[in-house]
């Protein structure tokens, strides 16, 4: 039985990762804002729930303090919000989607490394945003280019913990929900969380998914920028 720490387990993918690591017989612990939500999934699934704001560090302190031996931590919670006029650029905005995305896992990192067993495992949830420029993605793709490459230098230089970044494509959750343009390739939560805990299973250093989806990206990244650029433009302009 392992102990399992998840982030953002009030909602999508991290609600359905928390659910499928109950269902196993591991212990879980689900972190989230909503204290309904998470009193319910206590109810349904067993697990232990903290409710706090990510984005104050002194909370996060508070809550994990009591935590040890951990052989699972998976840093989930994200938010996502467009710029849709970059010539009317909205900083408050940015920092936003940076300060959840970005600066909180900065000080989950801090809080919980040492709380992890040797051998143990850190996912960080990133996303396949982070392969391209993408029009009006210039907050919640930069924050998530940053979280990969976070996730990519931890995995080289951390010692006795290993680090899986997960790229999920396109996935249905409250988060999408809000998306009005077409998203190929979508997947349900479900599908999500078994290509995820397979990869976490492996201990792979990358989850991508769905391929059909994120290979394409890949190989889209391999052209030159001044090949992309024109494309990307007429993706802008719908
Ligand atoms: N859905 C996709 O297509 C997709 C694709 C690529 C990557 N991702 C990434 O996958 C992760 C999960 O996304 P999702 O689609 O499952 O989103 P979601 O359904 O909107 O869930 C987001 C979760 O993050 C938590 N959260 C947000 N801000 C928080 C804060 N300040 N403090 C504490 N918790 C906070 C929310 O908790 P409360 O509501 O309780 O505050 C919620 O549980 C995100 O990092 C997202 O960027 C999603």
């Amino acid at each position: 039985m392992k102990h399992v720490l998840i982030t953002g387990a009030t909602s999508g993918i991290g609600k359905g990762l928390a659910r499928y690591y109950a269902n196993q017989g591991d212990t879980v612990t689900a972190c989230g804002r909503n204290t309904e939500i998470l009193s319910s999934l206590a109810q349904e699934s067993g697990v232990k729930t903290k409710a706090f704001d990510l984005t104050k560090r002194e909370e996060i302190e508070r809550q994990f303090a009591d935590l040890d031996e951990l052989d699972l931590v998976i840093l989930n919670a994200g938010g996502c919000e467009y710029i849709d006029n970059p010539n009317d650029f909205d900083g408050h905005l940015f920092e936003r989607i940076m300060t959840i995305n970005v600066i909180s896992i900065g000080h989950c990192l801090d809080i919980i490394l040492p709380k992890i067993k040797r051998g143990g495992q850190l996912c960080i949830i990133s996303s396949s945003s982070s392969f391209l420029p993408l029009p009006r993605a210039e907050a919640y793709g930069a924050s998530k280019s940053a979280l990969s490459y976070l996730a990519r230098t931890l995995s080289v230089t951390l010692k006795g913990v290993d680090v899986t970044v997960v790229h999920p494509g396109f996935v249905e959750t409250p988060l999408t929900d809000k998306n009005d343009f077409p998203m190929p390739c979508i997947v349900s939560v479900e599908d999500a969380v078994g290509y995820i805990s397979a990869g976490i299973s492996k201990r792979k250093r990358e989850i991508h998914f769905p391929r059909r989806f994120t290979l394409f990206l890949k190989l889209l990244r391999l052209l030159p920028f001044s090949l992309w650029l024109p494309l990307a433009k007429r993706i802008a302009r719908g």
